[in-house]
């Protein structure tokens, strides 16, 4: 009986101290110790020689035994299907990868990079600036001084820390940074997002994104800033698309223009998105006034130049069907997703 206490204990210490790290070594386990010819089956042979008055006792040692044995082989079973087998036999290498959600483009910015590419193609360069911009180059050198009554189409956010400050209501403050370079001539596209104080509807918001342009030479003609917008009418809206210019006030350009294109949905005949007049206006435009050549240090006896702005929004509405421009920034994928190509 002693000696059959001793023997369980020893394999009970063996055996806790079993690990194994795959199939192979569960069955040489079960093999050792379960097996017809395992230790279990020859520690109950021995009771053979416990006398009769122990028999009990050392039965229950021997089925207890037995038990711990089956859990111990039942957990090593678990831990080596737990992938705590050698990483070659569970991994199949011919298997495709997890593929990881890589998102996709931002409607506004699709069409920001199809406006932006016809321009590069016409030998334009992307400037950029900031978005917090002091009056200066937000209003004042763009012919705008304070008290000016154009100021009040162009309401904004004012930064408490400095009131010099604004958000920007134009990408044109990169219009003034970039003359300021003094660095002629100036041909430039300026994407960008920019603020006004207007209130939240499905048609505007008080945050949008514009692309503008400049280019500043000597011998700039109103012609050229024409022939530039039909190009860019053509690329962006296809052949067939006329166009109209009317005369307009810009307090930064002398003369001043909007431009229209017949309506891309009915095709001019008249429907809700041209409010039936058959035309949609898609932009600003004019020759850059002599007053802002001067605030920039460019002598405009010397050097005209021409300059436009369009929204970005409203035309991707256009092109996407999207009847609410609050869904550009809402951050709701179930919208979102829907813009996977480029086209
Ligand atoms: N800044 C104008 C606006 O936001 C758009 C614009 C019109 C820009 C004429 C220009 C321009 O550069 O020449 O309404």
């Amino acid at each position: 009986m002693e000696q059959l206490l001793e023997q369980i204990a020893t394999y009970k210490k063996e055996i806790g101290a079993v690990t194994v790290s795959d199939a192979k070594g569960v069955e040489d386990f079960r093999i050792k110790y379960l097996g017809t010819k395992g230790i279990v089956k020859a520690l109950m042979g021995e009771m053979k020689q416990v006398a009769a008055e122990n028999k009990k006792e050392a039965g229950q040692l021997l089925n207890e035994f037995k038990q711990f044995v089956e859990n111990k082989y039942e957990a090593l079973k678990e831990s080596a299907s737990n992938g705590q087998e050698p990483a070659t036999s569970a991994l199949d290498l011919t298997l495709p990868g997890d593929s990881l959600p890589i998102g996709s483009r931002h409607p506004v910015i699709l069409m920001r990079n199809r406006i932006v590419s016809i321009f590069q193609r016409l030998g334009f360069a992307v400037a950029d600036g900031p978005e917090i911009e002091d009056d200066w180059h937000n209003f004042g050198a763009l012919n705008l001084p304070e008290h000016h009554p154009a100021r009040d189409m162009q309401d904004t956010f004012y930064v408490q820390q400095n009131p010099d400050w604004v958000l920007r209501t134009h990408t044109s403050n990169v219009q003034i940074r970039e003359m300021e370079k003094g660095k002629l001539p100036v041909r430039v596209v300026i994407p960008g997002r920019v603020y006004r104080n207007e209130t939240v509807s499905a048609r505007s918001h008080c945050f949008f994104h514009q692309v503008e342009g400049l280019y500043i030479d000597e011998k700039v003609s109103f012609a050229d800033l024409k022939q530039t917008l039909y190009f860019f009418v053509k690329e962006m809206y296809g052949k067939d698309v006329k166009v109209r210019f009317r005369p307009s006030y810009f307090p930064f350009t002398e003369p001043s223009a909007e431009m229209d294109v017949s309506c891309f949905i009915c095709g001019g005949s008249g429907c809700n998105i041209c409010k039936k007049t058959g035309w949609v206006e898609i932009l600003g435009c004019g020759m850059v006034h002599p007053n802002v050549l001067t605030n920039c240090n460019i002598d405009p006896a010397k050097y005209t130049g021409f300059a436009f702005g369009m929204g970005i929004e409203r035309p991707a509405m256009l092109k996407y069907g999207i009847n609410d421009i609050r869904l550009f920034s809402e951050n709701d994928l179930r919208f979102l997703k829907q813009f996977t190509s480029a086209t």
